[in-house]
């Protein structure tokens, strides 16, 4: 299976579900839930589920309404060390589990947000280490 394929798959309902299941995590959170807006969760929901939406195959409101992801650049603000990195994959597998998408969507998606996760890391993971 190709990422484009993804969302014929599963459409913008399947997207929805699962984002929605990662952001319902959010609040309680101790290491995640202090970095998004507490008074915007709708729109911070709205933004990664456009975003999926377009990188696997849907039509392209992310890009008409933010332009190129730079989503390096747009993380900068948030410390991303490898535990908060490792506690976002967490909380994106169980919505995931939750999602219960067909094996193979289940499987590109998982790769997928782990791999992204690892390339967002912004931070020393070991604050002590010279
Ligand atoms: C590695 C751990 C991560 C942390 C701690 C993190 C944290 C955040 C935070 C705090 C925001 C701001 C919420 C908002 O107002 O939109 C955000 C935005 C966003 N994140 Fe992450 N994120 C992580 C990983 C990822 C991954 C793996 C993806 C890719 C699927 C992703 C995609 C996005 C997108 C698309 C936005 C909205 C960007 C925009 O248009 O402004 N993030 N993230």
């Amino acid at each position: 299976m190709e990422e484009h394929e993804v969302y014929p798959v599963i459409g913008a309902e399947g997207f929805e579900r699962l984002v929605a299941a990662f952001y319902r995590q959010i609040p309680d959170d101790d290491v995640l839930g202090p970095m998004y807006p507490v008074q915007d969760l709708q729109g911070a929901e709205q933004r990664l589920r456009d975003f999926l939406i377009y990188r696997f195959g849907g039509p392209p409101s992310y890009i008409e309404q933010r332009g190129h992801p730079r989503l390096r650049m747009r993380h900068a603000p948030f410390p991303i060390g490898q535990g908060a990195r490792d506690r976002w994959v967490q909380l994106m597998d169980r919505a995931l589990d939750e999602a219960s998408f067909p094996d193979e969507v289940h499987q590109l998606l998982r790769a997928f947000f782990a791999a992204m996760a690892t390339f967002l890391i912004n931070r020393p993971g070991r604050l002590l280490e010279p």
